[in-house]
């Protein structure tokens, strides 16, 4: 995924322009750039892109007049290895240039026939042939220029374009990818997420796919995908800026791995809690209550983390609602031929709203008739705006690319919703009581494991902080935790770890351990405790290492595993949550000690908005 920023108005563009990819930055990092056009009888347009982060974009800019039309880009790659010449914005005869984000699935026929046309390519990216088709279609009029150009297009795309030969306009349009505009007095943002603008105006409007619009200092144009001129719906947002700064952390991952007290309580806030009924309701599934009644099956699909946070939801909707769970991966979903129709309910999960395989994945199950509950972070995302009801995380914007905090939101989500949908069906109210106690404890159990387990962790990090693998292990509600343990520590430490469930060990990989293999088993006092000891005895027959997250007082675990992390004792169903925090804090130790940025991993971006 890529940021894009954009201003029009009276100010200087370039510092808006540089502080919103700041803020994009999360986005995608492996290089930066603007385009501004100058306030002078040639309205030059100045392009300054660079490989690196907008840090290094900010070194390079030297400019000493003012502009006050510009945008700007942080990238992701897709197309073009990180260098300065794929950076966007991308131009063409140095008149006109774009940032895009998205992916142009047949740019390589359209480049073929540009280059026909004798336009010259300075770069590998698919961006470059929409600037070259705008330079092509254009006969004066911008705005016809890019609207011919975008029937040219398959795929996805946010674009902003300025033009030297239309100073006072920038166009913007959205296709699959997301674009928000902020108005502000006599001036206009653009930018990928609000995060980026919000600190100068509040009044949002979300571009629906297709939108064309044509932005001036008066106001804007916008015509929907039919081509109909209609009046963009400005939006009041409040939005809490602390959730962008570190505070007294050093980073946002270790400051949002600590939020998790406090998050997972705003999550189960969301609903509306009836003690006495031992219910919880969300008032966001009002609309699709019904269809909710008569489910029988329900698929989950979702990507990496949240893919995780589903396999928890089957578990938890199976024994909460009786009711047959399948968990996809969205990537997979959306290429099968998925047997679903409108008695089928689909569980989409996604902390940003925007992975292209999750929208896929949605869009699939629509189309089949199935009803969609989305549940995720972003209010006002993609994901947000085309699913039939959506569940708030209500965990405040997640800036590092390690998802942490969103990931146990999710898990609170998804055993509130089991606890709503179950007592539409079979679960009683004491049942439903009982529940409702062990979700409202929760949160004061995470600071409590929290407060309990970095100290311990910190030399347990420093002991394997050179080790070349991982294995990680856990049975029932705790294999998805040992999924998520080994890709948390995959990616940002960058050392490769497998998760597994425990007894699966003996069909195969047991034939890794050896003594240079660290196992972390997840071996709470559950269900299934029993079990796992014996898989971790299997382990230690072959002089593997055992670190163990454990039930506090279990002296059993101590006399076999060459490291313990206790943790508070909590119901089965809600051990996720407490368990991975160690494994977290694990993941985020080592990364530091090995040198790594926790926040902005190498390779990665915070949603992957192609696919
Ligand atoms: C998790 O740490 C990763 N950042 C990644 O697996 C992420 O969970 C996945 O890309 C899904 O993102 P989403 O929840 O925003 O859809």
């Amino acid at each position: 995924m890529c940021g894009i920023i954009g201003y029009i108005g009276d100010q200087d563009s370039v510092p808006i322009l540089v502080n919103g990819l700041t803020r994009l930055e999360y986005r995608g990092y492996d290089s930066a750039g603007i385009a501004y056009l100058s306030e002078n009888d040639t309205n030059q347009l100045n392009i300054i892109k660079t490989k690196g982060k907008v840090s290094e974009l900010a070194k390079k800019i030297k400019k000493k007049d003012k502009g006050t039309i510009g945008i700007g880009h942080t990238r992701w790659a897709t197309h073009g290895s990180p260098n300065d010449q794929n950076a966007h914005p991308h131009s063409s005869h140095d008149e006109i240039a774009i940032v895009h984000n998205g992916i142009i699935e047949n740019f390589q026929i359209l480049k073929k026939n540009l280059l026909k046309q004798g336009y010259i390519f300075e770069s590998e990216t698919d961006t470059e042939v929409i600037v070259h088709l705008i330079h092509k279609n254009l006969n004066g009029n911008l705005l016809s220029a890019v609207r011919k150009t975008l029937k040219q297009l398959h795929g996805s795309f946010a674009l902003a374009i300025i033009s030297q030969s239309d100073p006072h306009s920038m166009i913007v349009t959205a296709v699959g990818s997301p674009l928000v505009i902020g108005r502000g007095e006599g001036e206009f943002f653009i930018a990928s997420d609000i995060s980026a603008i919000i600190n100068y105006t509040k009044e949002i409007y979300y571009l629906n796919d297709g939108d064309l619009i044509a932005i001036n200092r008066d106001g804007i144009s916008l015509e929907d995908h039919s081509g109909k001129k209609v009046t963009p719906e400005f939006q009041k947002k409040e939005f809490v800026l602390d959730a962008l700064d570190k505070g007294e952390y050093p980073d946002f991952m270790l400051k949002e791995i600590y939020e998790q007290a406090n998050t997972v309580r705003a999550t189960l806030e969301g609903g509306d809690i009836q003690i006495a009924d031992g219910l919880i309701k969300f008032h966001e599934l009002t609309s699709i209550e019904r269809r909710l009644q008569k489910v029988e099956r329900i698929i989950i699909s979702a990507c990496g983390t949240s893919w995780h946070a589903g396999l928890i939801g089957e578990y938890l909707i199976e024994e909460f609602c009786n009711i047959s769970v399948e968990v996809e991966y969205a990537s997979e979903f959306r290429y099968r031929s998925p047997i679903i129709d409108d008695r089928s309910i689909m569980i989409v999960i996604s902390q940003s709203g925007e992975t292209a395989d999750t929208i896929a994945a949605l869009r699939e199950a629509k189309l089949k008739g199935a009803t969609v509950l989305a549940i995720c972070n972003v209010r006002g995302s993609t994901i947000d705006r085309e699913a039939d009801a959506t569940i708030y995380l209500n965990a405040g914007i997640e800036i590092g690319v390690a998802s942490t905090k969103a990931f146990t939101s999710q898990v609170m989500a998804l055993s509130a919703f089991a606890l709503h949908l179950g007592r539409m069906r079979f679960l009683s109210v004491d049942r439903g009581k009982e529940i409702l106690q062990h979700l409202t404890s929760l949160p004061s159990i995470v600071k409590k494991t929290l407060k309990k387990t970095e100290g311990i962790i910190r030399p347990i990090a420093s002991r394997f902080q050179n080790t070349l693998n991982f294995l990680y292990l856990g049975r029932g509600y705790n294999f998805p935790v040992a999924l998520e343990g080994a890709l948390k520590l995959k990616e940002i430490s960058y050392i490769h770890a497998e998760g597994y469930p425990a007894a699966e060990m003996k069909h195969g990989p047991i034939a890794l351990i050896d003594e240079n293999m660290p196992v972390v088993f997840i071996a709470i006092k559950d269900q299934i405790y029993e079990k796992v000891i014996s898989n971790i005895e299997e382990v230690k027959a072959r002089k593997g290492i055992i670190i163990a997250i454990a039930t506090e007082g279990d002296q059993q675990i101590e006399k076999l595993a060459d490291y313990t992390i206790f943790v508070p004792k909590v119901v089965d169903f809600l051990s996720p949550i407490i368990n991975v925090i160690p494994l977290q804090l694990l993941a985020y130790h080592i990364a530091i000690l090995r040198g790594c940025n926790v926040d902005q991993p190498r390779n990665l971006a915070k949603a992957v908005t192609v696919e």
